[in-house]
C-alpha cells in the first residue's frame, strides 16, 4: 500500500464542549477543529473506508419539533455509521399534544439512557434550556431563526474542499437574513475564520445593524455579484414571517434569484450553494441549481461527515474517550 492509499487517520484533537449550541460561542480554533474532524470523516466516506465504531454503546435521540429532511436524516446516518443507536422522536405523535412540556419530554427521553439529544425547535434558546437542565449532550439542529451550527459547518467544509481555504474569500449570504438561522451561524463562523461576508437581500429582510460586526450589507445582488467567491442562496422563510416582506415572489425573483444571466456576470469559479430546501425559480433557477457551479448536493453529502464529527467531539472527545 502506498502512502496515497493509506486510510485517513483519526485526528488527535482537543475538545471540551459536551454541547454544540451555536457558532457564536466557538473560538476560531474550535471551528477549525470541528472542520478538521469533519474533513476526516468526509475522506473516510469518499474512500469507502468504513469509519471506526466510535459511537458504539452510545444512543443519540433526534428531537425534532419542526420539519426536516436533510438535518434529521444526516444526524441519524452519522450516528449509525459510527456504530451508535438512534431514537427518532416524532413531535406530532408524542405526548406534547397532551400538554407535556419540551423539558419534561426531553427528561423522559434522557431517562432511557440517551447520551445525546439533537434538538430542533421553533423557539430560539430551546436547546440551551435543555442543555442547562439535562446530563446528556445537546446539539442544536436549528432553534427558530437563531442558530444552526452544523449547517454552517457543512457550508464551510464545502467551501474549504473547493477553495482550500475560507480566509480572504468573499462569501455572500443572499435572501432572508432576518429569519435565517443558517445565515446567523454562517456569519459567526465565516467572520471568525477571516472571510469577507456580504449580506444581500431586500431592506425588509437585511438589517444594517449587522454592519457593526464587520459584515457588508447590500441591497443589490447585481452590484456585489462580480466580487463574490461564494453565493449561498437562502430560502425565504415564509413560515416565520408575520407580513410579506416584498410585494410578490415574482418581484423578489427578479431582483435576487440566481439565474443564468447573473451567472454569466459572476466570477468564472463562483460556488453556488444553498442549505436546502430550495424553491426553484424563487432564490435560484433550476438550471443554476443543477449546473456545474452548484455544490448543493455536495453540501448534503458533507452534512453526514460534519454530524459524525460533532457527535464524536461532544460525546467522546469531550469525555476523554477519543478512540
Ligand atoms: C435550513 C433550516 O431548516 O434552517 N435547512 C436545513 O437545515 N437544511 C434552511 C431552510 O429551512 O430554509
Amino acid at each position: 500500500m502506498t502512502t496515497a492509499q493509506l486510510p485517513p487517520t483519526l485526528p488527535q484533537v482537543s475538545w471540551s464542549r459536551r454541547h454544540l449550541l451555536g457558532l457564536e460561542e466557538l473560538s476560531a480554533e474550535e471551528i477549525r477543529t470541528a472542520l478538521q474532524c469533519s474533513a476526516y470523516f468526509a475522506r473516510c466516506s469518499a474512500s469507502g473506508e468504513p469509519p471506526r465504531p466510535l459511537l458504539a454503546g452510545k444512543t443519540v435521540a433526534n428531537l425534532f419539533f419542526e420539519d426536516s429532511t436533510r438535518t434529521r436524516s444526516s444526524f441519524s446516518l452519522a450516528a449509525r455509521r459510527l456504530g451508535g443507536e438512534v431514537l427518532d422522536f416524532h413531535a406530532s405523535a408524542s405526548s406534547l399534544s397532551k400538554g407535556e412540556t419540551i423539558l419534561d419530554t426531553a427528561r423522559t427521553i434522557e431517562a432511557m439512557n440517551v447520551d445525546a439529544l439533537v434538538v430542533r425547535h421553533r423557539t430560539p434558546g430551546a436547546p440551551h434550556l435543555l442543555a442547562q437542565n439535562l446530563q446528556a449532550s445537546v446539539i442544536n439542529a436549528g432553534d427558530g431563526p437563531h442558530e444552526h451550527p452544523t449547517q454552517a459547518l457543512l457550508d464551510m467544509l464545502t467551501i474549504q474542499q473547493h477553495r482550500g481555504r475560507i480566509e480572504g474569500l468573499t462569501v455572500a449570504l443572499v435572501g432572508d437574513i432576518a429569519h435565517s438561522r443558517t445565515a446567523r451561524s454562517n456569519i459567526w463562523g465565516l467572520l471568525r475564520l477571516g472571510a469577507h461576508v456580504i449580506l444581500c437581500g431586500p431592506a425588509t429582510l437585511v438589517s444594517r445593524r449587522w454592519e457593526a460586526l464587520g459584515v457588508e450589507v447590500s441591497y443589490s445582488l447585481d452590484e456585489i455579484l462580480p466580487r463574490c467567491d461564494v453565493l449561498n442562496l437562502l430560502r425565504i422563510q415564509f413560515e416565520r414571517q408575520q407580513a410579506r416582506p416584498f410585494p410578490s415572489v415574482r418581484e423578489y425573483a427578479h431582483l435576487y434569484a440566481m439565474n443564468r444571466q447573473r451567472l454569466q456576470r459572476a466570477r468564472p469559479d463562483v460556488l453556488i450553494m444553498a442549505p436546502g430546501p430550495i424553491n426553484r425559480g424563487v432564490e435560484i433557477t433550476a438550471d443554476v441549481a443543477d449546473g456545474s457551479h452548484s455544490v448543493i448536493l455536495r453540501q448534503v453529502t458533507n452534512g453526514v461527515a460534519v454530524r459524525m464529527a460533532v457527535l464524536w467531539l461532544c460525546l467522546c472527545v469531550a469525555a476523554g474517550e477519543s478512540g
